[in-house]
Formats: C-alpha cells, structure tokens, sequence
C-alpha cells in the first residue's frame, strides 16, 4: 500500500516543509502551490481516538485511529488496515536495530453525507525514513468506505486530473513531458503521442484510458466509480497514482502530493503539494466527490458520532488478522493486578473468566480489569461441574455470578466457560450466553513452571487461538512477559474472546474452543 518511499537524511528537515534545497537559486516568481485542507485529530474534540503503542528492545509500534461509533465500517477498516500493517513490519524486523513505525490519521472532510480520512504511516530504522499516505472515503449513503477513485466522476476524470497535474509540472515548475515522474508522465507522454500522431481510434473523450501496461485487453467497458467494487478496482489499474493522497485545496480545488525528488524545481524537501484548479477540478468530481469538497471546506468536522463508546468491541477484523485471545481463568486472585500491569505494556486486551465469589471478594481488581478495556466472562460461582447439576441449578450458579460482575463493571459477562470444560444438553440449554473452551491449554495448574508455560503457549499459539491460562499462579503471571513478547513479534495481536469471534457470530449455547480458519 505504500505510495512512495524516499530515504531522508534529517526528520527534522520533513518538519519544515518550505526550506528551500540550498544551490537551488531562489524562485522568482511564485510557484504553483496547494494549501490542503488537513484537519489533525486533536483539533476534533468530539472524536474519540483509539491508541496502540508498543515499545520493546526489538522495535517500536504506534497507531492512532478516530472511532467514530461502536463498530462503525470506517473505524473497523482503519484500525484492522493499521493492525496488517504493524503485523508486516513485525515480522520483517531485522536482527539488530530497532526500527520504528508510527501510522496516524488525518481528517479531511467530515460532513453528515461523507468522511475522508488521511491514513499515514512512517517508518525509521536508523538514519533511513520511509513515508506513505492513502486516503480512504466514508460514504454515508451506501454506508461503506470507498477507495479515491470514488471521488472521480469516471476514469477519463481520473485521467484528466492527471493531464491538470502534468500541466502545472510543465508549465509552473519547467519540467518537460519526458521528465515527468510515474503515471503523470505516462499519462501526459500518451496523450502527447496522441496528439502528435492523431487522435487514437474511438479512444476522443470515452472511457479512461488505464494506466500501462494495457490490463489484458477484454475489458473495455468503463467502470462505474459510484459501484465500490469498481472503484476499488480502478484504484488497483491506478496504483502508484498521486491521486491516492489528495486532499481538498483551501482555493476549493485539489491539492495533491508528490515527494520532493519528483519535483527538484519545487525547492520543498518534506513535500509537494500540486494544486488542480477549483475550475479544473469541477467537471471531474462525482456525487460524492462533490459531498467531500464541500465537507472539506466548511471547515470544521461535522459527523454524527454514534453515542455513548465503550472501550470494548474495538472492531479490529480478526478473520483478516493474526489475533489471539488470551484467557485467565479461576480469579481475580492477588496476582491479577501484576499481570493488568503488563497487558497494559503491550496493550493487550484479555478475557478474564472469573468466579463470582471471588468477585465479590475482589470488587476493585474487577472494576479496574473492566475499565482497562478488557473482557470480564462467567466461569461459575466457584467453580462447581455444571454437568453435575440440574438444569435449575445452573441457571442459579450462572445468573448469581452474571449478577455479581454486572453489579461491578455495569454489564453481563458476555460468554461463559464451564469449569473443568465440562458440559452437557442441560448446560448448554441452561446457559443463555456462548460457551468458550480453548484450542490452547498451557496445563499452567498441573506443572506450575514458569519456562514451560510460555513454551507452549509460544509453541501451540496459531491465528484465531484461545489460550488458556490461570491467573492465581504466580509462576502462570511470571511467564506472561515471555508471552507477550514472543507473540508480539510474530505479529499477533491480542484481542478479547468477544472481539476474536466477533459478537454476531456468537449464539446463546453454541460451543467454540477457537477461531482458526479452515
Ligand atoms: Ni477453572
């Protein structure tokens, strides 16, 4: 997904984007130049941000994402798209070093109808930098996001803008039509050959022309821009394409970015942003495209945000990730603090099957594991067979400790574990709520061995595994860091039981040891 990727001496010098290179002469007159319309997060008060940032001896990770409603389609794509690419770094970290990659989100337009978000991400491993952008577009109507190209009207648009931008490197900044970098200069040295040796057959003023190489021929039909599947598509045929990183342009045009490399004359060294004229830009923009100009230059952000957010159900998409759930069962006990201290440095979610007297017992412990953001579930009053019991008495054991935890955190557990994983007919009608075993036992409470725990679950631990572990064992907190750690740089990502099967796919009674494909 990267755009572009350019190697910077100074990070410092990105900053200040209007340095002039030194032993360029001085401008003499004004060069073409786009002010966007970039909104930073922080300056969306209403918005809620979601973090991750982890820091270890291998390598730092940091994302920053807006949740714009429980579940909302733009959020659960940002936030899994920054998950896969966390999860690619990670596992091509090199031996030594400690590379560094930061993604962050840019608003720029936000109205009722549309939202466009700025995606970025950067990296540093040493003295070399590396900087990509995409933009991704909320469309209200069809409630679904949608890729640049959606902003076009078609793809001779597409193209169009392509012919502005070279229009302005040739004649604002000298370049000449051979000179221009990537598809701007494909496009203009086609449209040059063109013009020279007559117009192409039926090509005047129909269809897009795709980019080079030619896609297999057959499809000629244009593809229609307001169908996502095609947008999406056009923006695959577009790819590498400058467009991918517009903004809107405070004149009311397009600002669109290219690296300094491509434009010397420029004399920028963070970045170039290319203005499309608002006249220019006009004829081009579709529907939507014309919701997003108008949202971008009212200026501030004006979306609906859906009510009151949890920190639960973040809405990563784990059935595109690698996800794990790890669980801790039989507590809260005196150790559980000690291990929430270390969740919290890999900003890992849990699921915590707890019985509901120890609850009452641990009232706090439960409050903060809660508030932490992690998922509390029923694993019986104190720990008795349900499978012993009579349809009555589970319904008793279950609805006492549901009780007990809504009275702390507010809300029912969502799913229940039987102790021992043992059920029957009568548990499973007995129970309102999805029964979750595991696919991964470290048998913690047998061996009581730090090494040994963690080697299993590093050995046995898959995408879509449930762990199970129990957190009244001092030896099972000590192996948690290994843990962590280890499945870190695989490129895990350590999600709640709720947020790895996903709600809806989880039914009253149902029985589930894991998540894995296939
Ligand atoms: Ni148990």
């Amino acid at each position: 997904m990267l755009a572009t990727s350019i190697s910077r001496k100074l990070a410092v010098t990105a900053a200040l984007g209007l340095l002039l290179v030194p032993g360029c002469h001085t401008a003499e007159q004004a060069l073409p130049y786009a002010e966007a319309v970039r909104i930073p997060l922080d300056a969306w008060p209403a918005v809620q941000v979601g973090t991750r940032s982890v820091a270890t001896g291998a390598g730092t990770v940091e994302y920053r994402y807006p949740i714009l409603g429980a579940g909302h389609p733009l959020t659960a794509e940002i936030h899994t798209s920054m998950a896969e690419r966390q999860t690619e770094f990670l596992e091509a970290l090199p031996e030594s070093g400690t590379p560094e990659l930061f993604q962050d989100t840019t608003v720029l337009a936000a109205s009722p109808r549309v939202v466009g978000i700025r995606v970025t991400e950067t990296t540093r491993a040493g003295v070399n930098e590396t900087f990509g952008a995409r933009t991704l577009w909320y469309d209200a109507q069809h409630d679904t996001v949608l890729p640049w190209t959606s902003l076009f009207r078609d793809e001779a648009a597409i193209e169009r803008a392509h012919l502005a931008i070279a229009d302005v490197l040739e004649d604002g900044y000298d370049m000449p039509t051979e000179q221009l970098p990537g598809l701007v200069g494909e496009v203009a040295q086609r449209a040059a050959r063109q013009e020279a040796g007559g117009s192409g057959p039926g090509e005047a003023g129909a269809g897009g022309v795709p980019p080079s190489p030619d896609p297999v021929g057959e499809e000629t039909a244009p593809l229609d821009l307001s169908d996502p599947e095609q947008a999406l598509r056009a923006a695959e045929l577009w790819a590498g394409s400058p467009l991918a990183d517009l903004a809107f342009s405070t004149a009311g045009g397009l600002a669109v970015r290219m690296e300094p490399g491509e434009v010397p004359g420029a004399g920028r060294v963070g970045e170039v942003l290319l203005p499309v004229e608002p006249e220019d830009a006009e004829d081009l923009l579709s529907e939507l495209g014309y919701h997003a100009r108008e949202a971008a230059l009212s200026g501030e952000p004006d979306f609906p945000l859906g009510g009151e957010l949890s920190v639960e159900g973040d809405s990563l998409d784990c059935s595109r990730l690698k996800c794990v759930a790890l669980t801790f069962d039989d507590g809260p006990g005196e150790d559980t603090e000690r291990l929430l201290d270390m969740l919290a440095g890999y900003d890992a979610r849990a699921t915590f099957y707890v019985l509901g007297s120890l609850v009452e017992e641990f009232p706090e412990v439960v409050e903060r594991t809660h508030a932490e953001g992690h998922e509390m579930g029923n694993h019986s009053w104190k720990h008795d067979d349900l499978a012993a019991k009579s349809e009555a008495q589970v319904v008793d054991d279950i609805t006492r400790t549901n009780d007990a935890i809504r009275a702390v955190t507010g809300s029912d557990p969502l799913t229940v574990r039987p102790p021992y994983g043992s059920l029957n007919g009568t548990v499973r009608r007995a129970v309102d709520q999805p029964l979750i075993l595991w696919d991964v036992d470290t048998m913690d409470w047998q061996s009581r061995d730090t090494a040994k725990v963690a080697e299993h679950a590093l050995t046995h631990t898959t995408a879509g595994s449930v762990v199970l572990f129990h957190d009244i064992h001092p030896s099972t907190v000590d192996a948690v860091p290994e843990v962590l750690e280890g499945l870190h740089r695989r490129g895990y990502h350590f999600v709640t039981v709720g947020d790895l099967f996903g709600l809806e796919s989880l039914a009253p009674g149902d029985v589930f040891t894991d998540a894995r494909a296939g």
